[in-house]
């Protein structure tokens, strides 16, 4: 038996221990282990497919990032191959690919990703390419399980990096606010914010009313704390308006051309092809402080949410999915998923778990214990 294993999509804490657990729990069986460098690109290079031993795994658990390598770009399903005329047209290359792992006589895939890299697997696997899946984000946005590993390294740090604005602000008796990851889910600025203590938390799934908002700032300044947290995730936008994103070129697939040329080997020109949330944290304090007239500043925590080694939570999620996708290929279960369902890890079809993303409820516990503390989500 040979299998192979890569990473895809953003990285998150927890990814090299998922590969120490999948590649101890196989060699364990007897079997043959390799790794595919960055996602799916080192298919087609020369030095792209590693063998992974029980060296190699060596002493990798508490590590952040990922030996293999990863890349948002290049998916083999929407591939941008430029025509005569210049314009570019997307391409599904998938069958290349599952080509490919036939030519290396490579039996099964452990793909671990994010809802991006789980849909190319599903679509491979369909495709007649035993694949099983392990979730990986620290958005923590998918339905089919509970918790996906990276998620509760993210919240740490940012809580401590939340911790550490209160100071600053009394101080300058400034409005501090801090942008974080999470796309269209809000459970990193929701989590983080509520352990933090921040004055105001805004996640996409609840709209936010300036005026609201800056009615519970002024309140605070007016009461006597004199300062004020604002905690917004990267998607969360104003009632009856839309996210903020990025300026500039964005990391879709029409934005670039220049190594997508027909015939070539690799997935490399190809973005995500999703607009980059970013910029709702600068927006937001210049129109507070042109509001209420505290003085405030903003800052993007960005990719130190993603870097660095995993929290003891995420190291022993991340290895039970390892050991378990492991036993999933073992027992021929291919087409699935490892999930957290408590107190089990289980499997659940690949194609129901990239149907949904996982929202904030608006009615749930934790979104009750912040109105409870009274922390405000700027609702009217
Ligand atoms: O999905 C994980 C994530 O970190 C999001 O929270 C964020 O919007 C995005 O990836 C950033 O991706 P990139 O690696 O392109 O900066």
């Amino acid at each position: 038996m040979k299998i192979a294993i890569n990473t895809g999509g953003g990285d998150a804490p927890g990814l090299n221990a998922v590969v120490r657990a999948v590649v101890l729990s196989a060699t364990k069986l007897g079997w043959e282990v390799c790794g595919i460098r960055r996602g799916y690109q080192g298919l087609f290079e020369e030095d792209g497919v590693v063998a992974l031993t029980r060296d190699s795994v060596r002493g990798i658990t508490h590590l952040g990032g990922t030996i293999l390598g990863t890349t948002n770009r290049g998916n083999p399903l929407s591939w941008p191959v430029e025509r005569e005329d210049g314009t570019v047209e997307l391409q599904d290359r998938s069958e290349e690919v599952v080509e490919e792992f036939r030519r290396r006589e490579i039996d099964a895939l452990i793909a671990i990703g994010g809802d991006g890299s789980l849909q190319i697997a599903s679509a491979l696997s369909e495709k007649g390419l035993p694949v099983v899946g392990v979730p990986k984000t620290i958005d923590n946005d998918l339905a089919a399980t509970q918790v996906t590993f990276g998620f509760h390294t993210a919240v740490a740090t940012a809580t401590e990096a939340i911790g550490r604005l209160h100071s600053t602000a009394e101080a300058h008796s400034r409005v501090m606010v801090v942008e974080l990851m999470g796309r269209t889910a809000g459970w990193i600025a929701l989590y983080a914010g509520v352990a933090a203590t921040a004055d105001i938390i805004l996640i996409p799934e609840i709209p936010y009313h300036l005026d609201a908002l800056c009615a519970k700032i002024n309140e605070r300044y007016e009461r006597g704390p004199g300062f004020a947290i604002v905690v917004a995730g990267e998607g969360a936008f104003e009632a009856g308006g839309s996210p903020t994103f990025q300026e500039g070129p964005q990391t879709g697939a029409s934005a670039r051309s220049g190594s997508a040329r027909s015939g070539g080997a690799r997935f490399g020109g190809a973005g995500s092809g999703r607009a980059r949330l970013g910029g709702i944290g600068d927006k937001l304090a210049r129109q507070i402080e042109e509001r209420t007239g505290h003085e405030t500043r903003s800052l993007v925590l960005g990719h130190l949410q993603r870097g660095g080694g995993p929290i003891a939570y995420d190291r022993l999620l991340a290895l039970r999915f390892g050991s378990a996708a492991v036993e999933l290929v073992s027992d021929g279960r291919f087409g699935c998923m490892v999930a957290l369902r408590p107190p089990e890890v289980l499997a659940v079809p690949l194609k129901e778990a990239v149907a949904n993303l996982k929202l904030v409820p608006t009615d749930g516990d934790i979104v009750r214990t912040a109105r409870n503390i009274g922390i405000s989500f700027g609702e009217e």
